[in-house]
């Protein structure tokens, strides 16, 4: 049997194929792999960019199935508001690029993150103080039995890198198009790290400015894939009590946090794995990057089982360190 390659589909550098892969550049094609019984067949995995999985297999019988619906379309305006509808197979830096140059406002400071738009839906994604729930209006779907249904804000279950079509039951549900709303008046988040500080070197803040700042202090911290294999960050922040932190902190009276509730704060996993000793550490050919603890990187042929085995070796590090469990971020496949 002949096998395709998944190289070129994820961001990690893995070598992995599978027997079938699919596109679908319209709904209806995506009604044709349905009419079809692709989804009947063998086991399937609906794929986006490819940036914030692990492959941890070299060979899947299964369908892979992608997206390549690429449009962008105004579905609706006044003096405020834009309301555009958007294919989940255009690439999420795109789409982030035409806001800008159009003078919608709320995806600026999401600049330059990897994927596409479908996956971003997903994996709820956010930087610097924006997450892209706030912009979305309502998911198009069509399921594996060719049914199609919104998901209106309030279904989406959205939370901090989480959303419904992360459940296992949501398997078979693919994503045609996200609606986004965005405002056509000016309105900045800076309030995130080092955002501000860089823009005061400059005398106007406006949305192209905004961008490119994201852009090059993304470019400074995060490795850039083609160069050296990653998914971004590869652990979520941990979720914490108020109650552990302040008892932590006695011991780590440095540890910073933000704070999530009156009763939880988050503590960035970068800071736990870099004072656990592993920030630039390699094993075997993976190693976490020297920048940015939160990332792990492909040295150069590395295998999933290589990612999988750092990952752990830094959880159990973090674990003996702080008594805290951090989880992946990037889905394991
Ligand atoms: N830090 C360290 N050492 C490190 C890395 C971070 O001490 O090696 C500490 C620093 O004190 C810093 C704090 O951690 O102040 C937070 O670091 P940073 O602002 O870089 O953000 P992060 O929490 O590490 C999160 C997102 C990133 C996103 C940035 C900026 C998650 C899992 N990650 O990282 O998202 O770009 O904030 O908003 O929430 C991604 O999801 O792939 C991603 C890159």
């Amino acid at each position: 049997m002949e096998y395709y390659s998944l190289l070129p589909h994820n961001t990690f550098g893995i070598q992995a194929e599978t027997s079938d892969f699919r596109e679908f550049a319209s709904e209806e094609e995506l009604k044709c792999l349905v009419d079809e019984g692709v989804f009947s067949s063998r086991p399937f995995f609906c794929i986006g960019g490819g940036s914030n999985l692990l492959f941890t297999k070299k060979r899947y019988d299964w369908t892979f199935l992608h997206s390549a619906i690429r449009t962008i379309e105004v579905t609706g305006e006044n003096p405020d508001w834009v309301e555009v509808r958007v294919g989940s197979g255009v690439v999420w830096d795109d789409f982030v690029q035409r806001c800008v140059e159009s003078g919608w406002y709320g995806a600026e400071n999401l600049s330059l993150i990897p994927g596409e738009v479908g996956a971003a839906a997903v994996q709820n994604i956010g930087a610097y103080g924006a997450e892209v729930c706030d912009l979305i209006d309502f998911v198009e779907t069509m399921d594996a039995c060719g049914v199609k249904r919104v998901y209106r804000i309030s279904d989406c279950a959205y939370a901090y890198r989480d959303s419904i079509f992360k459940r296992p039951s949501m398997k078979s549900v693919f994503i045609l198009y996200v609606h986004f709303r965005l405002c056509k008046h000016p309105h900045f988040k800076l309030d995130y790290g080092n955002v501000r500080q860089e823009l005061s070197r400059y005398d106007e803040v406006n949305l192209a400015r905004v961008r490119q700042v994201i852009v090059d202090i993304r470019q400074n911290k995060l490795p850039d894939p083609v160069r050296l294999g990653n998914a971004g960050s590869f652990f979520k922040n941990p979720v914490i009590s108020r109650a552990q932190y302040d008892r932590l902190c006695t011991q780590f009276p440095s540890m910073p946090c933000y704070a999530v509730d009156a009763d939880r704060v988050k503590v960035p996993a970068g800071w736990l794995i870099e004072q656990a000793g592993w920030k630039g550490k390699a094993l075997g050919r993976a190693a976490v990057h020297d920048r940015q603890a939160l990332v792990l990187v492909n040295l150069g042929g590395a295998e999933g089982a290589d990612i999988v085995s750092l990952a752990r070796a830094v959880q159990d590090a973090v674990a003996d360190r702080f008594g805290i469990v951090i989880e992946p971020e990037v889905n394991f496949i």
